[in-house]
C-alpha cells in the first residue's frame, strides 16, 4: 500500500487524474470504476477540464459504478446513477451506454446483483478504482461486519453512514437504509484501487485502514491485502498516522520511473 500525503484536494485531483490519464494512454478502453460521494469529485472535475482543455478521450473507456441506493424512483438526483452521470460522464464523452451500476431498483435483488458482476468479468475487470472511505471505515457501502471475500448484494446502512449521507438528501429520514455495494472481494480484483480521504472527520478511518489489523471492523482495512492500493491523503486525514513521516520520505525519495 502506497500513502501519499498531500497539501489538499487539488494536487490529490491532479495526481489521481495523472494516473487515469496514463491508463488511458496505454489501454484507450480501460474499465473505470466509479465511486461517488464527495471524495471524488475534484477527480471528476480535473478530468473534466483534462477532457475540456487537452482533449483527454474517454470514448472508448468503460464505467462501472461502486454502488447504488434500493428503492429510489429512476432519475432521483441522489442515486447514484444520477450523481455518475451529472458529475462525470456526461461532462467528457464516456458512452452512456458504457456505464453501468448495480440496479437499485430491481424487482429481484440478488439476480440485479448477479448479473452487475457478470457484465464486470465480461468487461474484463476494473482497470482502476476510485474509493473513498466512510467515516466507520467503509468502502463502497460495505459496512463494518462485512464479509472481506464478499460479492456484489445488499447491505443495510448503519445510522452512522445514514448520517454522513443526511447532508444529500436534505433530511435523515429520507435516506436510504439499504443498498447494492460491490462487494470488498468484487473490490479487490480490481488492478489498481486508488483511495481518497480528506478532512479530520476521516483520520481515524485512515488510520485504522492503513495501519490497524485486516479486519471487519474495518472493511477499508481489506486494502492491506490488495497487491496495488494507493492512498491519497491531505493533512487532516493523515493526522493520526503512526509512519506518516516515512510516507511522506518514501513518496519524496520516490523512483521518477515508478508512477503512482
Ligand atoms: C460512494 C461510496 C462510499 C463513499 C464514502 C465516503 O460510492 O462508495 O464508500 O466513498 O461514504 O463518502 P464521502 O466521500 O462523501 O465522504
Amino acid at each position: 500500500m502506497e500513502v501519499v500525503i498531500l497539501s489538499g484536494s487539488k494536487p490529490i485531483a491532479a495526481l489521481a487524474a495523472d494516473a487515469i490519464g496514463a491508463l488511458l494512454q496505454r489501454k484507450p478502453d480501460a474499465v473505470l470504476g466509479l465511486a461517488t460521494g464527495s471524495s471524488p469529485l475534484p477527480v471528476y472535475n480535473e478530468l473534466a477540464l483534462r477532457h475540456e482543455r487537452d482533449g483527454l478521450d474517454f470514448g472508448q473507456v468503460r464505467g462501472f459504478a461502486l454502488d447504488e441506493y434500493v428503492g429510489l424512483p429512476s432519475g432521483h438526483p441522489e442515486s447514484y446513477r444520477e450523481v455518475v452521470r451529472r458529475e462525470f460522464t456526461e461532462r467528457v464523452n464516456i458512452d452512456p451506454a458504457n456505464v453501468l451500476g448495480p440496479d437499485g431498483s430491481a424487482a429481484d435483488v440478488p439476480a440485479a446483483c448477479r448479473s452487475f458482476e457478470d457484465a464486470l468479468r465480461r468487461a474484463g475487470g476494473v482497470d482502476l478504482q476510485l474509493l473513498g472511505v466512510g467515516t466507520d471505515g467503509h468502502i463502497g457501502f460495505n459496512e463494518p461486519g462485512s464479509s472481506l471475500a464478499s460479492r456484489t448484494r445488499i447491505k443495510t446502512l448503519i445510522e452512522q453512514t445514514r448520517r454522513d449521507n443526511a447532508r444529500f438528501f436534505g433530511s435523515l429520514s429520507k435516506v436510504p437504509h439499504h443498498v447494492l455495494t460491490q462487494g470488498l472481494g468484487t473490490i479487490l480484483e480490481a488492478r489498481h484501487v486508488i483511495l481518497i480521504a480528506t478532512g479530520a472527520q476521516k483520520a481515524q478511518a485512515v488510520r485504522d485502514l492503513v495501519e490497524g489489523p485486516v479486519a471487519a471492523i474495518c472493511p477499508a482495512s481489506v486494502l492491506q491485502l490488495h497487491p496495488h492500493a494507493t492512498v491519497l491523503l491531505d493533512e487532516a486525514a493523515a493526522s493520526s498516522l503512526r509512519l506518516a513521516d516515512y510516507y511522506r520520505h518514501s513518496y519524496e525519495n520516490k523512483p521518477s520511473w515508478q508512477g503512482l
